[in-house]
């Protein structure tokens, strides 16, 4: 295994190495696309990953997913589907022979197949966000098949945030349980504890219609980290056209969403950006999630204790024998930040900031809020010396998350301690 790793290393280092880097035959592709990550390309198995605990039996699982993948929206659909000409530039400059992309990039680049329904903005997942929703499902019910098999009426909770996108992505992760007549509860219209911000208009005022909420990506878009990516993008592929921040940005959309992970064809719109424009890229979508969903706006913490709070209270019924074997919410990938910001994780000692890129920052996106990224906290009955205890396990994308206690595994107490003081939180501000 690691002798493998290393030639693959090897591999990454020799091609990243050549003059002439090729995308298509690179076998080390950049797969880090911040939100627009496919869940497969960072996703474990909680098959595999599963913490077993001796005299120990999971007794239910609470937890929180981001909807599969979805078209674009009919605002980056647009500039995405006019940006499609760009390709034309591309081709015409390779063939004056101004181009250093590779042939076979090229190629590939002109092969690609316009779908223009892909684009129109409909709000719905695509066949991967399907896939994607079902094999999570699946591998709960794999993982965990005392508990799920046989689930009775009242002994579950399936709900999503509203939106077409999201419902299907439900849908299809209760298909994936394999069992059935499950019962998915209708979404709320008004304040729900998976989308609590949703319904706050100083929220919505302030924080995710307010073009300052971006000051930060913004500027780094002035740095020279960020002019160098569009220099490069435009010298390499030699075209006269000259590109627009909103041209790089719907360029790196479409490469980010005709990137088909399911049959694992890398998208050749991707051939554009070397693997440090990708990453320049990426740091700006995490600087944009940073300020609106993250530890860069304070009140982000508030929404993110909501579902929290529910979660205690949820396993509280369970000990007291009343609660559910399963509860399962489908919302945005906002909600999962604000949980993460809420339980101080993947928090950096210094605020991200517009003038200067971390590459070892904690809040990557392209690790935490992927398609189908996923909180799940399992509770656990153990019986020592005939006396029942109870501890808990959190897992974030099918592997145990070793930061929030000791060693993974959060004894009631510690598990109690940190999550009680979020029940009942108001967010009469709104
Ligand atoms: C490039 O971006 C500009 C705005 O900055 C826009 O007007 C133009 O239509 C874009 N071009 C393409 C081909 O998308
Ligand atoms: C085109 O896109 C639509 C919407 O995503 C999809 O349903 C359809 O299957 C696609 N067609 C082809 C030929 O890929
Ligand atoms: C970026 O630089 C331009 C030109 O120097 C300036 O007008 C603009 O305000 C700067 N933008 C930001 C967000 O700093
Ligand atoms: C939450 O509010 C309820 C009703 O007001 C109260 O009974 C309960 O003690 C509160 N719980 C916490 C942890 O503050």
């Amino acid at each position: 295994m690691i002798a493998f790793t290393i030639v693959i290393l090897f591999i990454c280092y020799v091609n990243t190495a050549k003059s002439s880097y090729c995308y298509w035959n690179t076998g080390c592709p950049y797969k880090y696309l911040s939100t627009e990550t496919p869940y497969s390309s960072v996703r474990g198995d909680i098959r595999d990953s599963i913490v077993k605990l001796t005299g120990c039996e999971p007794v239910s699982l609470w937890g929180i997913y981001r909807h599969g993948k979805r078209q674009p929206s009919t605002h980056f659909g647009r500039m995405m589907k006019e940006a499609i000409s760009i390709r034309n530039y591309v081709v015409s400059s390779y063939e004056k022979g101004h181009s250093s992309l590779c042939a076979q990039d090229v190629e590939n680049l002109r092969n690609w197949e316009f779908n223009g329904s892909f684009f129109d903005g409909k709000q719905d997942i695509t066949e991967e966000g399907r896939r994607e929703m079902i094999g999570l499902g699946k591998r709960l019910k794999e993982a965990f098949p005392t508990l799920l098999n046989n689930l009775e009426k009242d002994s579950y909770t399936f709900r999503s945030a509203r939106g077409p996108w999201i419902e299907k992505s439900i849908n299809h992760f209760v298909m994936g349980l394999g069992n059935g007549n499950l019962i998915i509860d209708a979404s709320k219209a008004d304040l729900d504890i998976m989308d609590p911000y949703a319904t706050c208009s100083s929220y919505q005022k302030n924080v995710q219609n307010n073009p300052e909420i971006f000051a930060e990506a913004d500027k780094f878009l002035n740095t020279s980290d960020y002019l160098a990516t569009k220099d490069r993008i435009q010298r390499r592929s030699g075209i006269d056209y000259t590109l627009s921040d909103e041209n790089v940005t719907a360029l790196y959309d479409l490469c980010r969403y005709t990137w088909s992970a399911i049959d694992d064809k890398l998208s050749p719109w991707c051939a554009l950006f070397t693997k440090d424009d990708l990453q320049v890229l990426e740091y700006i979508q995490d600087l944009r999630h940073y300020y609106k969903n993250g530890y860069g706006t304070s009140v982000n913490e508030i929404f993110g204790r909501i579902p929290l709070g529910d979660l205690v209270q949820s396993f509280e019924n369970v000990k007291r024998g009343d609660g559910k074997k399963i509860v399962a919410y489908v919302t945005h990938a906002t909600m999962l930040d604000q949980i993460y910001t809420a339980l101080g994780l993947f928090r950096d000692n210094e605020p991200l900031t517009g003038s200067n890129r971390d590459r070892e920052r904690k809040w990557r996106t392209s690790k935490i809020s992927v398609f189908s990224a996923n909180l799940v906290a399992v509770l656990n009955r153990c019986v020592k010396e005939g006396l029942s205890d109870y501890n808990v396990v959190f897992y974030l994308n099918e592997e145990p998350m070793r930061s929030i206690c000791e060693e993974g595994v959060c004894s009631w107490r510690e598990f109690d301690s940190k999550l009680r003081p979020f029940i009942n939180t108001t967010i009469d501000f709104c």
